[in-house]
């Protein structure tokens, strides 16, 4: 890592930076964390206690001070932030899954969209907060199953309880920009940029959240198991857990650097070919896990969506940012991190992150050079 120059990444913004995650203890938050920790940040956590065991965040280890905490406490949330006093925050926090929507529509909403708010309405009050980057997804656009990817101005929607909470955290985000942190304020006391980020369906290794294709399937190889697909036919814009996670830094060092332009709503998904079925996907898995099996469930199921491809191309162009990984690296990666863990007894996330550096810095992308 020393070689990598690492603290230098994205113009070396976050090296002694006061920086809060929250979600730390989730699957993007903990990659999150460790990344932010290598390149010299000052990192806090907020979150419930690990959503599983084995869980990312124990494994990795880090020196951080962790908060566990409910993000719907909004007095709580204050304390917390008040104390810290962070230069930024990155909202990931969040119940994810769709599935578990429909059982609990009002802790999802709950939690997704109060738990915005409450970090929101704190980020007023912070006297040396500069930037919110606030996570969403691509299920916040109203899906009309169309053939073309989502830009940023398109209608907010979701169909489900998760989805349409997504969409809310949007409204709710831009509400709170228009309101009290908007960029073409100039004043002294408004000096707060906020932003959102929307991604894709991320994969990854250190996942074990429930009902997830591919941590499922994983899960399953290792004792030598098969899962059942539900949604065999659902594509999704796959894509590696750092793909998003540079998206989100990338924005952040814009936001920190006081580029109001940035402040506003971003996609960060993967290249086209990324859009793949789950039945493709699991079968590419396949061919790096022969361990890996799998059969059809003919039950029905709650709606998920068919079809969903985002259009990265603002944050491509205006950002400099884009996806490091294809199809074929991103599956090879996610599934060669459980062999490691599964079979050997090793946590190679490290080593995963400084491939992943070595491959942006060889396709010369713009947060990459140091
Ligand atoms: N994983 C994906 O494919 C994906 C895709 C698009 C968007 N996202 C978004 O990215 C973010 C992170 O997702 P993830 O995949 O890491 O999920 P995860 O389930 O692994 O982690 C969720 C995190 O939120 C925390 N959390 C949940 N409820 C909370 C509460 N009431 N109070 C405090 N903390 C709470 C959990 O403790 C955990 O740290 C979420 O906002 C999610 O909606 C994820």
């Amino acid at each position: 890592m020393e070689n990598l120059e690492i603290n230098k990444l994205f113009g070396g913004i976050y090296k002694n930076k006061k920086v809060v995650v929250t979600g730390h203890t989730g699957f993007k938050g903990s990659w999150l964390a460790m990344w932010l920790k290598k390149m010299g940040a000052d990192v806090y956590g907020i979150a419930l206690d690990p959503p599983s065991h084995p869980n990312h965040i124990d494994l990795l280890q880090l020196e951080i001070k962790s908060y566990i905490q409910n993000i719907c406490d909004f007095n709580k949330v204050k304390e917390i932030l008040s104390e810290i006093n962070p230069d930024i925050i990155f909202h990931l926090a969040a119940q994810p899954l769709v599935r578990l929507s429909y059982q609990d529509p009002v802790n999802t909403y709950m939690t997704n969209v109060m738990g915005t708010v409450n970090v929101l309405e704190t980020a007023r009050s912070l006297s040396n907060l500069k930037a919110v980057v606030i996570v969403t997804s691509d299920k916040c656009y109203e899906n009309k199953e169309w053939l073309w990817g989502y830009r940023e101005n398109e209608a907010m929607g979701g169909a489900d309880p998760y989805s349409s909470s997504k969409g809310c955290v949007e409204l709710v985000t831009t509400a709170y920009r228009n309101s009290f942190f908007n960029p073409s304020n100039t004043d002294e006391e408004n000096k707060v940029l906020i932003a959102s980020a929307r991604a894709g369906n991320v994969i990854g290794g250190g996942d074990w959240a429930t009902d997830r294709i591919l941590t499922d399937i994983v899960k399953a190889a290792s004792i030598s198991s098969s899962v059942y697909l539900r949604y065999p036919k659902a594509t999704r814009p796959w894509q590696y857990v750092l793909e998003p996670l540079s998206g989100y830094l990338n924005l952040g060092w814009k936001l920190l650097l006081g580029e109001k332009a940035y402040a506003e709503g971003w996609n960060f998904g993967p290249n086209t070919e990324n859009n793949i079925s789950v039945l493709n996907l699991v079968m590419e898995a396949k061919k790096s896990w022969e361990k890996i099996s799998f059969d059809f469930d003919n039950t029905q199921h709650p709606h998920e969506a068919g079809f969903l491809m985002l259009d990265s191309s603002k944050a491509i162009k205006i950002l400099e940012w884009k996806p490091v990984w294809g199809l074929t690296k991103t599956i090879e990666k996610t599934i060669f991190w459980y062999k490691e863990f599964y079979e050997n007894n090793n946590v190679i996330s490290c080593q995963t992150l400084e491939e992943y550096i070595l491959d942006a810095q060889k396709k010369e992308i713009r947060w990459s050079k140091t």
